[in-house]
């Protein structure tokens, strides 16, 4: 069943169009998250499910039934922000219990449903406890049950973790993660900035730019086979190295050059009109591999070396490219600033794009 269905959504602030016309199903019971660079539309898209933000044009419907005129409190919809916003001077029981109260639930039912969210979110510890006598990470597991407890149809996540430290995030995602386990009927966007959050978080990522939709697909789906180079340079990190490439024999095995003297036939089938045309090229930093001089697919110097542990991130400066290109290598290696290095990679992991940045695989 369908949980939510956006067509052609669009918002305007007077002249400015912030969104231009998003048309997007989501399953019931599905995890969407929105990625996307600052300023792109996310905020507002969520905003306007929830009905805190007028829609200029276009139709939201949520399990089937149009809700555009209706107001925020009808929606069936919780939504938890980055800042949690608890009610200071009420204990985290208090704060859970408060929606149904107002609701005028019995005492019984706010119990039982307050005790099973403090049981999911492990705060059964804490449910005497004002807001300020809790961390970060408990606030805002305080928040996600304050909105369990409403029973929405459709749970809105906007950045819930960005104010969380490196640690408390990991734990976080994780009860998340174990809440979409737990509330499968439950559909839920979330909105952030944290890539390994998408990855591993989403049944389908939508990827946004300027208020338009670049992509929508499984995480891996948008990672192995991103359909154009934002998308490409957008998910995973650090971003695809691109380069120009001229596609000069087309077909079963098509020949690219380029400009850093690459010379490589890559498995595509790609229409015989591609042939004499400029492409742009793409190789995931992780995919790159340390070669020998012969089966080299570019060489150049190193300009600088990040040494993280697990891995090591070259920045080379390769002969006809302008920016440095980024390879990503396991464990602690030994490369020197100014050094000469060979790189090669797998044929079936370089990414071909036209001119104007569409994968040759979505054309
Ligand atoms: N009330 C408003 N009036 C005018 N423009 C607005 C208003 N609210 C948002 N915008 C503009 O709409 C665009 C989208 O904003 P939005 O907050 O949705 O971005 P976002 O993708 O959530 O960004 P971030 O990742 O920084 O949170 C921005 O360019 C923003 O300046
Ligand atoms: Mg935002």
């Amino acid at each position: 069943m369908t949980g939510l269905s956006l067509t052609n959504v669009k918002k305007s602030y007077g002249e400015t169009q912030v969104l231009q016309g998003i048309d997007l199903d989501i399953k019931q019971g599905e995890f969407i998250v929105f990625v996307g660079p600052s300023g792109c539309g996310k905020s507002t898209l969520l905003r306007m499910i929830a009905g805190l933000e007028d829609i200029t044009s276009g139709e939201v419907c949520i399990e089937g039934a149009r809700v555009n005129e209706l107001p925020a409190a009808m929606r069936g919809i919780a939504m938890v922000f980055q800042t949690y916003a608890l009610y200071p001077h009420m204990t985290v029981y208090d704060n859970m219990a408060f929606a149904m109260r107002i609701a005028k639930e019995s005492k019984d039912a706010i119990h039982e449903r307050v005790m099973e969210a403090a049981r999911m979110l492990q705060l059964e510890p804490y449910l005497d406890r004002l807001p300020k006598a809790l961390s970060g990470g408990q606030r805002q597991r305080v928040a996600i049950g304050r909105a369990i407890v409403r029973q929405p149809k459709v749970f809105l996540f906007d950045e819930p973790l960005s104010n969380l430290d490196a640690a408390l995030r990991v734990q976080t995602r994780i009860e998340i993660a174990n809440l979409k386990e737990a509330l499968t009927e439950t559909t839920m966007i979330y909105v952030t900035h944290d890539q390994v959050e998408a990855m591993t978080l989403a049944d389908r990522i939508v990827v946004l730019s300027a208020g338009r939709i670049e992509q929508v697909g499984t995480p891996l789906e948008l990672y192995t086979d991103p359909a154009n180079v934002f998308v490409a340079q957008f998910i995973g990190s650090p971003a695809m190295n691109i380069s120009k490439a001229r596609m000069e024999k087309a077909g079963e095995t098509s020949l690219v050059t380029a400009e850093s003297g690459l010379n490589i036939e890559v498995p595509v089938c790609s229409e015989e009109s591609l042939a004499g045309t400029e492409l742009q090229l793409g190789i995931r930093p992780e995919d790159f591999l340390v070669a020998e001089p012969a089966d080299a697919l570019m060489s150049g110097k190193v300009l600088f070396v990040e040494s993280l542990g697990e891995v090591t991130l070259l920045h080379v400066k390769v002969e006809g490219h302008d920016e440095a290109v980024v390879a990503k290598l396991p464990g602690i290696l030994d490369f020197h600033k100014g050094e000469k290095i060979y790189l090669k990679a797998e044929p079936e992991k370089i990414h071909l794009f036209n001119r104007e940045g569409v994968s040759l695989k979505h054309l």
